[in-house]
């Protein structure tokens, strides 16, 4: 079994470089079937859910080269099938990503319902409303959804009843090839779907709101390929910056290869924790903070504080001077990590979706396991200030959307490092 193990207790320092960001290249990567040809994605992060949605476009048909471990060739000029199978959806829900392309491209999608994961039930009925909306027919048989649009897709208005990042990129990359004008109303405006939109607004997509709730779409004929570099990874950035400011050296640790404007929000609360985020070009430097201040928090959609930050913060807020309630609102099952934190010596009570933490003065090294993948980084983090060592299980997790993670901590320092260890459950 491989493990994370991390002596707690050492000080970082330096510079570390984010990846290309997951939740971008993965629907970019799908957006590619919308334009036959050989699109070239600049700064894709190598982590387990891009080989995923890989195998989800070779399976339908897709060639894919891999130029340099950050660059993709995506050639989906022979893409003649329409189906993402049980096998990859249940691995990686965004493969789910690929039905708005398809439809716009084939006017067919048959998808394997994604059912529930480890963040709960998470139900795509808002994605499938709004393509129906577009015309598109659905029934579902044997586990899968068969979507088609006999009679094309017409564009139309749809307003959806919370800002989804996944449905809203789904609409928008059936809307892109529909009939007339589309427009969602309350729709996600998290800076992957700016992305989106503007690589489909290269590849010649007339889209124009991406990034307020109100986004319009005008049909177009078709799409051409093009060469796109994917933003960087604002929630890993996020995590180094809750690593430097746990345990950075008097010079700090500068986090890079982000737009710290993504970020917002999460550099706001954790100034309120009374931690510097200086911004620097093309990142922030974070400085140790001497005293971690109570802060509350909740989770909503962009410019809102993310979800995917919640676990990594609540790191901070178990050791600050005071106690703090952070508020989930996006996941229903997101405070798995809690529970583990706790066996680090955290003081923590959920009740509902609320989180009541009260300050403690220190972790203590524990063997723990990944409930997920943020909260799996945000394990390791902890064990990074924890007294002795801490041994992080379950990782294939984090490996989903960190690249070398392991690496790059001990790039600044970190005593980190990937270990083997016996299985318990096995003789
Ligand atoms: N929801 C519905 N019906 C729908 C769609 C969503 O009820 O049709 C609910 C979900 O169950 C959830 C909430 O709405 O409770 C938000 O879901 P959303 O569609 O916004 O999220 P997503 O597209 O499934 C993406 C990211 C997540 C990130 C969320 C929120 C990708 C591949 N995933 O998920 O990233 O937390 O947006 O920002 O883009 C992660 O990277 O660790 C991760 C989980």
């Amino acid at each position: 079994m491989e493990i994370i193990r991390v002596e707690g207790g050492h000080a970082i320092g330096g510079t570390v470089h984010v990846s290309g960001a997951k939740n971008s290249a993965l629907k970019l990567m799908a957006a590619t079937i919308l334009a036959p040809g050989k699109t070239t994605l600049q700064n894709v992060p190598n982590i387990s859910d891009v080989h995923v949605m890989g195998k989800v476009l070779k399976g339908i048909g897709a060639t894919i080269e891999v130029v340099d471990e950050h660059t993709l060739d995506i050639d989906t000029t022979n893409v003649d099938s329409w189906e993402a199978p049980y096998e990859l959806v249940a691995k990686m829900r965004a493969s789910t990503a690929v039905m708005g392309p398809l439809l716009g491209r084939f006017g067919r999608a048959k998808i394997a319902m994604p059912g529930g994961c480890n963040l709960g039930a998470r139900k795509i009925d808002m994605h499938i409303l709004g393509l129906e909306a577009l015309g598109v027919e659905f029934d579902t048989a044997h586990g899968y959804i068969n979507a088609q649009a006999p009679n094309g897709l017409t564009g139309t208005t749809v307003t959806l009843e919370f800002a989804s990042v996944g449905a809203t990129e789904n609409l928008i990359m059936a809307a892109v090839r529909a009939t007339g004008t589309t427009i969602i109303d309350n729709a996600a405006r998290e800076p992957e779907i700016v992305d989106l939109a503007n690589m489909l607004n290269e590849m010649g997509a007339k889209i124009v709101g991406a990034g307020t709730p109100v986004v319009q779409i005008e049909g177009v004929e078709e799409l051409h390929p093009v060469t796109h570099r994917v933003i960087g990874d604002r929630i890993e950035a996020g995590t180094f910056i809750v690593a430097g400011a746990l345990m950075g050296n008097e010079d700090g640790v500068t986090v890079t290869g982000f737009s710290p404007i993504h970020l917002g929000m999460v550099l706001k609360k954790l100034e309120l924790m009374g931690i510097e985020c200086e911004r620097v070009e093309d990142g922030v430097r974070v400085h140790r903070a001497e005293r971690i201040k109570p802060v509350d928090i909740q989770t909503l959609p962009f410019p809102g504080f993310p979800t995917d930050m919640q676990a990594q913060v609540m790191v901070l807020s178990a050791l600050a001077d005071g106690s703090s309630v952070i508020t989930e609102n996006i996941f229903e099952n997101r405070f798995m990590f809690a529970s583990e934190l706790v066996r680090m010596g955290a003081d923590i009570r959920i009740e509902s979706h609320h989180a009541m933490i009260h300050g403690v003065d220190g972790f203590s090294g524990a063997q723990v396991t990944s409930p997920d993948l943020r909260g799996g980084a945000a394990l390791v983090v902890a064990g990074l200030v924890a007294d002795a060592v801490t041994e992080v299980s379950a990782i294939h997790h984090i490996k989903r959307g960190y690249e070398r993670f392991v690496e790059k901590l001990q790039g600044l320092g970190a005593h980190v490092e990937h270990a083997t260890v016996p299985d318990p459950v096995e003789d």
